[in-house]
C-alpha cells in the first residue's frame, strides 16, 4: 500500500484489469469516473476484507459474487433526502415552474435520482404549484443506474430521518403512515417514472422542460463531465431547463450551452 496522486491510498497489483472484471460483471461504466475516486472507493473493500492489492481483491470477488453488492454501494453514493437544498426548491419553484405553466405537457427528468427522494420532492412540488388537475400534464422520469435505489424509489417508503425537510403540513398531505415509517401516497407515485439507465450512455432529444441532475457529477472525470453536460443539453427541449447540485458547476466549453437563471442555486436554461 502506497500513498498515490491526490493523496489516496493506492496498492500493488493490477488495477486496469480489476476495474474491466467489475465493468464486465456490475454493466457501471467505469471509465467515467475520477480513477482518484474509484482507488478510494475500492480501497475501503480492499482494507474491509483484510486483503492487500488490487489482485487479492480480484481473486475476491471472483470467490465471493456477493461482495459485488458491497461495493456497488460503495461505488454509487446514494446518499440522498427530500428536498435537499430547500432553497433550491424554492427557487425552482419561484422562477422555474411560473415559466412552465403555460405547456400542456411537462416532462421533468430526476437523473441520479438515488431512491426517489428527489424526483417524489418534485413532484409533491409540482402538485402544491398546479392543483391537482395541473398535476396531471406533468411526467417526472427517475433513472438512476443502480438497482437497489431504484427499488427502494419503486416501493416509496422512508423512515423520518430521510423526510427532515418536509413541511409537517406537506407530510400529512403526501405521505401515509405505516408502521414507524411513511408511505409516499399513490397520486404521487403515478407521476414518477423509475428506470434503470446509466447518464452517460443513454442520449435523449429534445425530450425534457427541466433536467435535475444534481450530485452526481461530482465522481466523474473531467471528458466525462463533457460528455454529461452535452448529452443534458441535447435531453432538453427548447429553453428547457436544468439544475445541478450547489457543489457543481459547468466549467470549460459547455458553459457556452447554458445561461444562468440563478447562480446561487444552480440553475441554468439551454442556450440557442
Ligand atoms: C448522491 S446520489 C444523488 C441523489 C439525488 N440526485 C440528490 O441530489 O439527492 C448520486 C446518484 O447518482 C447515481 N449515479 C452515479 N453514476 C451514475 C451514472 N453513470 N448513471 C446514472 N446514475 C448514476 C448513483 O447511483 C447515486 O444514486
Amino acid at each position: 500500500m502506497s500513498g498515490g496522486a491526490g493523496g489516496v491510498l493506492d496498492y500493488p497489483g493490477d488495477f486496469s484489469r480489476l476495474l474491466r472484471e467489475i465493468e464486465r460483471r456490475s454493466g457501471l461504466h467505469l471509465e467515467g469516473y475520477r480513477t482518484s475516486y474509484l482507488k478510494r472507493r475500492i480501497g475501503v473493500r480492499i482494507r474491509a476484507n483484510g486483503l492487500g492489492s488490487y489482485d487479492e481483491y480480484l481473486e475476491f470477488l471472483r470467490r465471493n459474487p456477493e461482495e459485488y453488492r458491497r461495493l456497488l454501494d460503495r461505488l454509487t453514493v446514494n446518499v440522498t433526502e427530500f428536498f435537499r437544498n430547500p432553497s433550491t426548491f424554492r427557487a425552482f419553484e419561484r422562477k422555474v415552474l411560473p415559466e412552465l405553466a403555460s405547456r400542456r405537457d411537462i416532462r421533468i427528468w430526476s437523473a441520479g435520482c438515488a431512491s426517489g427522494e428527489e424526483p417524489y420532492s418534485i413532484a409533491i412540488l409540482v402538485s402544491e404549484f398546479f392543483g391537482e388537475r395541473g398535476r396531471r400534464r406533468v411526467r417526472i422520469y427517475a433513472t438512476d443506474i443502480d438497482s437497489a435505489s431504484l427499488a427502494r424509489g419503486i416501493k416509496g417508503e422512508y423512515d423520518l430521518k430521510a423526510l427532515g425537510n418536509v413541511e409537517p403540513r406537506l407530510l400529512e398531505k403526501y405521505f401515509v403512515r405505516r408502521g414507524r415509517r411513511f408511505a409516499v401516497v399513490p397520486e404521487i407515485r403515478e407521476m414518477v417514472l423509475f428506470e434503470r439507465q446509466d447518464i452517460l450512455r443513454r442520449r435523449w432529444v429534445r425530450f425534457f422542460d427541466v433536467v435535475f441532475c444534481r450530485n452526481v457529477a461530482i465522481y466523474f472525470s473531467r471528458d466525462s463531465l463533457e460528455v454529461l453536460y452535452r448529452n443534458l443539453h441535447t435531453s432538453l427541449r427548447r429553453g428547457g431547463f436544468l439544475v445541478t447540485g450547489r457543489v457543481e458547476s459547468l466549467t470549460g466549453e459547455v458553459k457556452q450551452l447554458f445561461e444562468v437563471v440563478d447562480s446561487r442555486e444552480h440553475i441554468y436554461r439551454a442556450a440557442g
